[in-house]
């Protein structure tokens, strides 16, 4: 640390103190004991710390919004819906991609506590307890969005995933599929697992399930068009597709163009998420809507209330929103 300038950690660290404490001092905001303060205090002299800003009692009137991936048109179109809820009540959005990677997440969480932002929109599934815990001690709220982290005390807006799923599967056996395939998404983020369990639930007695109708995808374009390929040289039979998100659905729309396979003649398929590129496919597709907007703009209404009336802990809800399906060409036989 010599010739740099010291940190809030070395200031932790010296005075023997969580992060969190010395947030509280700085902020004044939450509850510290007089000794832990007083060691806070005398590490900070020692060190010659200065905080990034010196704003006591005043948060930053920004979120923290932690996205895996923005070039997902369903993560950009649910940053809009944040911003614009945000926007509305004075606030602005500082935008983080995570990658997925939970050491960036880690990184955003000591950001937010060193800028002391007013609070936090997390579409993540590695938040864990500790380190929801090392939000709400630097009086920094969150609120999860998309997908659930297993920590009740955690305010949580998602979609019906799994209902949506099965919604698919019947829809492509209205219309008269005999083997459906499923393309589905990471199983650590529970949006991927709920809709994988929708599926199985409503296809596993059927006398042409088999498991190796099952392949990832990982929610990308490249890993729908692979999966695809795959399903096909296993089972050349295939006449319906259920793919776990919208971009996924586009690699596989693209490929088996590109094998002169006919949709919906040949093979139907059905997305999910309602991105609004879904409808300028060529052939347009059928998908489960996700309430993006509505969902992005509750999570920011639920999270700046908890802001506003300061309860970094909330009272926790755990709002779960219906999805819609919409018919376009992959699937009109
Ligand atoms: O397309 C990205 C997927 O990840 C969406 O289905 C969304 O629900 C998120 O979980």
């Amino acid at each position: 640390m010599i010739g740099l300038s010291p940190t809030i950690k070395d200031v932790a660290s010296l005075a023997g103190v969580s992060v969190a404490t010395v947030s509280r001092h700085i902020h004044q905001n939450g509850y510290i004991s007089e000794s832990a303060e007083q060691k806070v205090i005398n590490a900070i002299n020692e060190l010659g710390y200065k905080p990034v800003r010196n704003i006591r009692n005043k948060k930053m009137m920004t979120i923290g919004l932690v996205i895996p991936d923005i070039t997902n048109p369903f993560f950009s179109e649910l940053a809009r819906a944040i911003e614009d809820a945000c926007q509305e009540k004075g606030f602005a959005v500082l935008f983080c991609n995570s990658d997925q990677f939970h050491v960036k997440e880690k990184l955003y969480i000591e950001f937010f506590i060193e800028r002391n932002v007013s609070g936090t929109i997390f579409a993540t599934n590695n938040l864990s307890p500790e380190e929801y815990n090392k939000l709400t001690d630097a009086g920094i709220p969150i609120v999860v969005l998309d997908r659930i982290v297993n920590n009740p005390l955690c305010t949580s807006v998602k979609c019906n995933n799994y209902e949506g799923a099965k919604l698919a599967v019947k829809h492509l056996l209205e219309i008269g599929c005999k083997k459906i395939a499923h393309i589905y998404g990471p199983q650590e983020v529970t949006t991927g697992n709920e809709r994988l369990q929708g599926y199985i639930d409503v296809v596993k007695d059927e006398p042409w399930y088999t498991p190796t109708l099952l392949a990832p995808g990982y929610f990308e374009i490249e890993g729908g068009m692979a999966a695809i390929e795959t399903l096909l040289s296993r089972h050349p039979d295939i006449d319906g597709i259920f793919a776990g998100n919208d971009i996924m659905a586009l690699g596989i729309l693209k490929t088996l163009k590109r094998k002169n396979i006919k949709v919906p003649e040949e093979i139907a398929v059905c997305g999910f998420d309602g991105i609004s590129f879904a409808d300028i496919f060529e052939p347009g597709l059928t998908t489960i809507a996700q309430p993006i907007y509505e969902m992005g703009k509750k999570a920011a209404e639920i999270l700046i209330d908890q802001i506003n009336h300061h309860k970094p802990m909330g009272e926790q809800q755990a709002i779960e929103m219906n999805v819609e399906l919409v018919v376009r060409e992959s699937t009109q036989r």
